[in-house]
């Protein structure tokens, strides 16, 4: 193996980038050649691409987002589009290919690599943290904690101002985010896709608890349950109460990576090489039990069972 590419696909999440610059340096230490392709398969189907050195990746280690740009790509799901990226690899001379992104991104290089035979290796990142068969992705931990400093500081004028709040946070068909940030700021009810929720048996609760002295809340709810517009406009309906709305949106895919991501990323950026350089094919590595894992496409790609309810129990044992 000679020369690899490095590509980011779906959405970004902090750090991406010192992935990139672990799989670079890395790379070059093992005398390879590592191109770095943009805009994620657009660019591979498109062309877009360079030879990275020790320099291109220089200063990127505190830095959210990718360098390297991301995106969906819906021609590469047709055939045409794939084959066009096939044959950027072979005009390339490009032996073996690191896709950092989610189950989405490592779905097309199963796919992708299977049919033209090209050594994928993907390196788990998504702010979801919804990847089967891995405990943590390279992102989760930014996230949440930016999730989390929102919270806090909701909880400052919420308790001030007596007043109940719907928070409303990233996760389409995972609530990961939610239950996190829940459990870690001390939220009062959690709404998550994975588990059908009351609002009128939770209205019950804050107009008992508010009769007993609790005037302020936080119900943190994943995007993929609700939006919290609707769902506060509902409990004004339902308790009177005066409620606020705030969603969180995409500060939560951007910012500075933690310690925890980014040193995570900086491993798995190397791992993914060394995985290259064994010879290992259509696999991701991952933060498994406290050890890099590698798992095959076919699992990561499966969807992942949330531990719903035992941090949910803690949640409402806590409040
Ligand atoms: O990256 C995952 C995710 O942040 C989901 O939690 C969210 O639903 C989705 O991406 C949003 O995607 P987009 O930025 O394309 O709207």
């Amino acid at each position: 193996m000679k020369r690899i590419a490095v590509l980011t696909t779906g959405g970004d999440a902090p750090g991406m980038n010192p992935a990139i610059r672990a799989v670079v340096r890395y790379g070059i230490v093992k005398k390879l050649e590592v191109m770095g392709v943009f805009r994620g398969w657009w660019g591979l189907i498109n062309e877009e691409l360079k030879v990275l050195n020790h320099r291109s990746v220089s200063g990127i280690i505190s830095q959210g987002g990718t360098i390297l740009k991301t995106g969906r790509c819906p021609e590469f799901q047709t055939e045409a589009g794939q084959e066009r990226a096939f044959n950027t690899l072979k005009k390339f001379a490009i032996d073996g290919l690191i896709v950092i992104g989610g189950n989405g991104s490592f779905a097309g290089a199963h796919k992708f690599g299977n049919k033209y035979n090209v050594p994928c290796i993907g390196i788990a990142a998504s702010i979801d943290n919804d990847i089967n068969g891995i405990d943590y992705t390279i992102g989760a931990d930014t996230a949440i904690n930016t999730a989390l400093n929102a919270i806090d500081n909701i909880r400052d004028t919420a308790t001030s101002m007596e007043r109940i709040f719907v928070v409303e946070v990233m996760g389409r068909d995972c609530g990961f985010i939610a239950l996190a940030v829940g459990l870690a700021g001390g939220c009062e009810d959690v709404f998550i896709p994975e588990k059908p929720f009351d609002l009128e048996s939770s209205c019950h609760d804050i107009v008992h608890g508010n009769m007993i002295g609790k005037v302020s809340w936080i119900i943190v709810v994943a995007e993929g349950a609700g939006h919290a517009e609707d769902i506060a406009r509902k409990i004004t309906e339902i308790t009177s109460l005066e409620t606020r709305a705030v969603t969180l949106g995409h500060i939560q895919r951007g910012g500075r990576p933690t310690a925890f991501s980014r040193d995570l990323a900086l491993n798995l950026g190397k791992a993914a090489v060394d995985c290259l350089l064994k010879g290992e094919k259509d696999k991701a590595v991952g933060l498994s039990s406290g050890k890099i894992a590698v798992v095959d496409f076919e699992t990561a790609i499966k969807k992942k069972e949330l531990k719903v309810e035992g941090l949910y129990s803690l949640i409402k044992t806590l409040t």
